[in-house]
């Protein structure tokens, strides 16, 4: 069963450093090549059945994770949960969903539409997990749903595969503190998600987190290019909680910041 989850990772990740250069830099970066251990790995969809949260997270749970954590996000009109696997070394993962029926009418046409275009059997399929965008779109569909919603825009254009993957600092060899890595991350020109101060949380809410703004890709649609933000890459610092155990839930407040990571430059 571990091997499964394990191949299902990689697929992942290799979709994701497809679309996210700066990852595998940064990666080479912080590892020195030793393997580094993801705190999480993040996904997002749409609220509509056919491929909501629920319907992601069977694929996990059938590899053995299970549901931790509920998280809301009223301005962003988004929910989450987050999963975790028995085997401490497997990334967490969360994912949150759109409510699709708090956007305008005329975003919910595109969306539906989208949403209808999936094939039924790929979703079923843990492929799914890292099938891209497997639709038509066009840059006016783009920008009518970027008007409304960031994460519609950036889920229309990029659909299924991670919004990010996130290296644990914890397991880092040669770092301490979340600010030493934000600090070879900017040496190296890396630019820093600075909404709400380059680290979200503290040792307080038990979890400290910073991010690179997402990578600028030329992307394909129906009737021209453009380039758009497309993945970007988290760093996270957990601390104990009074049992001495690490904390291992998410705090709303950073999150809702995080999310800003594929925000336009
Ligand atoms: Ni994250």
């Amino acid at each position: 069963m571990s091997l499964n989850v394990e191949a299902l990772f990689k697929n992942i990740w290799q979709q994701y450093l497809s679309v996210t250069p700066s990852a595998d830099k940064i990666h080479q970066l912080l590892s020195s090549g030793d393997d580094l251990i993801n705190d999480h790995v993040a996904f997002r969809t749409f609220n509509i059945a056919k491929v909501n949260l629920e319907s992601l997270a069977e694929h996990l749970i059938e590899l053995g994770y299970k549901e931790c954590g509920q998280y809301h996000f009223e301005l962003k009109k988004l929910d989450a949960k987050h999963f975790e696997h028995s085997n401490p070394e497997l990334p967490k993962v969360f994912i949150s969903e759109l409510m699709v029926e708090k956007l305008s009418t005329e975003a919910q046409i595109i969306i539906n539409r989208i949403v209808a275009d999936i094939d039924s059997n790929l979703i079923s399929s843990n492929e799914f997990l890292y099938s891209g965008r497997t639709w038509e779109l066009s840059s006016q569909e783009y920008k009518t749903l970027l008007k409304e919603s960031e994460y519609a825009a950036w889920l229309a254009t990029w659909g299924y595969q991670a919004n990010h993957f996130t290296v644990s600092v914890n397991h880092l060899a040669q770092y301490t503190a979340l600010e030493q890595v934000n600090q070879r991350l900017k040496d190296s020109g890396f630019s820093l998600n600075t909404s709400g101060g380059e680290i979200k949380g503290n040792v307080e809410v038990m979890l400290e987190q910073s991010s690179t703004m997402a990578d600028s890709i030329e992307v394909e649609f129906t009737d021209t290019q453009l380039k758009v933000p497309s993945c970007f890459y988290e760093f996270a610092k957990r601390h104990p909680k009074p049992c001495g155990n690490l904390y291992t839930g998410f705090v709303a407040a950073s999150a809702d910041k995080i999310f800003e990571s594929t925000n336009q430059q």
